[in-house]
């Protein structure tokens, strides 16, 4: 879905969702599981029932991470240094194996990338130890030295002093409370199962048809992984949720009974494109579902304000389109190749598309159209503001402290 600001799309994708989670009347869908990225916190009053999650009650574990996301966030990739990523993965694979409560041979199998909890406290000790580290090669100090004659002379160890950088980072990860939802106790202690059960909206006692991911409070360095690992998590719980079904019959027709669709507004801050290393997590996990998710019933919904700054990958995986207002002539060429020749007209009317009006192209309609989507009640917090009407008011004061206090805390 594209669109210049302003044009509807917030609404539109509240509106569809709305439909697709109904519960009563001819288009009642029970078993729809929606999951939306809100980055804008714009949802929650469109989905007042929905699972909501947003920075104060959001738990992710670190420990999840795969070998390469883990590599991202912990280590300053950008110096690409062996010692610093031989001495994190060693110390993550220690620190694994001892927290492991299985079979011998399991525990042998533990790699960088296997989901099984460490502690990263253990990593930083780790990597302070190795930097202050003092070896005895077996010298002794010479006869000369009266204090210390004979006993055993330790020199610096191989990798003294050379991992400073490193420990510094990660103390101020570990540190930094922003990135508590993360790195904190809650994350040393949540489960896998309840991590999943959270994002996919499977209460123990409660379901939800849609869950809302609210990123807003999500610090913009970690928005990346963040998306990342949530997107990864449920294309790999469609893989082996697919496993279990043809295990359990092999003559499976339908892999998943509870697909997915998952909606990312504002896409091109998730994949955009570009090769930026700060989009790589995020741009590979969801590359891979707009590709492969098919197979497993994970779906995307992408909206953005610009076609243009989407991954090029993404945009030819998808199958329709909702195009919006849209007045910038090179985000019209990609519609325009979406449309057949003798429908290029179309595109001329977008710039004038008022709120809400759409044209419609892609495999659910048969002739593209040009359609205006119905008002969504109740509708995402993401309403113009009426600025003629305000501005006529009386001056409004401020609580600019209030203001202050919300922005840094107390
Ligand atoms: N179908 C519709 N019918 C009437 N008004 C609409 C419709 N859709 C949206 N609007 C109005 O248009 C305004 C902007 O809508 P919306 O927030 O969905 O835009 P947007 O494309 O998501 O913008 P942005 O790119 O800035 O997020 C809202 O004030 C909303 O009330
Ligand atoms: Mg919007």
């Amino acid at each position: 879905m594209v669109g210049s600001t302003g044009s509807g799309k917030s609404h539109t994708v509240a509106k569809i969702i709305q439909r697709a989670v109904e519960s009563k009347g001819d288009f009642a869908l029970n078993n729809s599981h929606v999951i939306i990225f809100d980055i804008h916190s714009e949802y929650r009053p469109a989905f007042p029932t929905a699972n909501f999650i947003d920075s104060a009650n959001l738990v992710l574990p670190y420990w999840l991470l795969n070998g390469e996301e883990l590599e991202e966030f912990f280590l300053d990739t950008e110096a690409n240094d062996h010692n610093q990523r031989n001495v994190f993965k060693d110390a993550v694979i220690a620190s694994r194996r001892a927290n492991f409560t299985g079979s011998d041979d399991d525990k042998a199998k533990i790699h960088l990338d296997t989901p099984l909890l460490f502690d990263i406290r253990d990593v930083l000790d780790h990597a302070i130890a190795r930097n202050i580290e003092m070896v005895d090669n077996g010298e002794v100090y010479a006869a000369s030295n009266k204090e210390k004659a004979g006993q055993p002379k330790l020199t610096q160890g191989g990798l003294f002093g050379r991992l400073t950088n490193f420990v510094n980072r990660l103390e101020s990860k570990i540190n930094d409370r922003r990135l508590d939802f993360f790195l904190g106790e809650k994350s040393r202690t949540i489960t896998f199962e309840e991590t999943l059960r959270s994002i996919l909206g499977y209460g123990i006692s409660k379901q939800h048809n849609v869950t809302v991911i609210d990123l807003s409070g999500v610090p913009f360095e970690v928005l990346s992984i963040t998306v990342s690992l949530i997107s990864r998590l449920i294309f790999e719980h469609g893989y082996f949720y697919k496993r279990l079904r043809c295990a359990a019959n092999a003559e499976e027709k339908i892999n998943n009974d509870a697909p997915i669709l998952l909606v990312y507004e504002e896409a091109h801050k998730y994949v955009p494109n570009s090769e930026l290393s700060k989009f790589r997590a995020s741009k590979i996990s969801i590359e891979r579902i707009a590709k492969e998710g098919r197979k497993y019933g994970v779906t995307l919904l992408l909206a953005s304000q610009r076609p243009s700054e989407i991954s090029e990958t993404i945009f030819s995986q998808c199958n329709n389109f909702i195009a919006m207002r849209l007045t910038n002539p090179v985000d019209q060429g990609y519609v325009r190749k979406l449309l057949p020749d003798s429908l290029g007209t179309l595109i001329d009317k977008m710039p004038a598309f008022k709120q809400g009006e759409a044209l419609l192209v892609g495999e659910s309609i048969a002739l593209p159209s040009v359609v205006q989507i119905d008002v969504c009640l109740p509708g995402p917090a993401s309403n113009d503001i009426p600025y003629w009407n305000l501005w006529r008011e009386e001056w409004r004061d401020l609580d600019i402290a209030k203001i202050r206090e919300e922005w840094v805390g107390r």
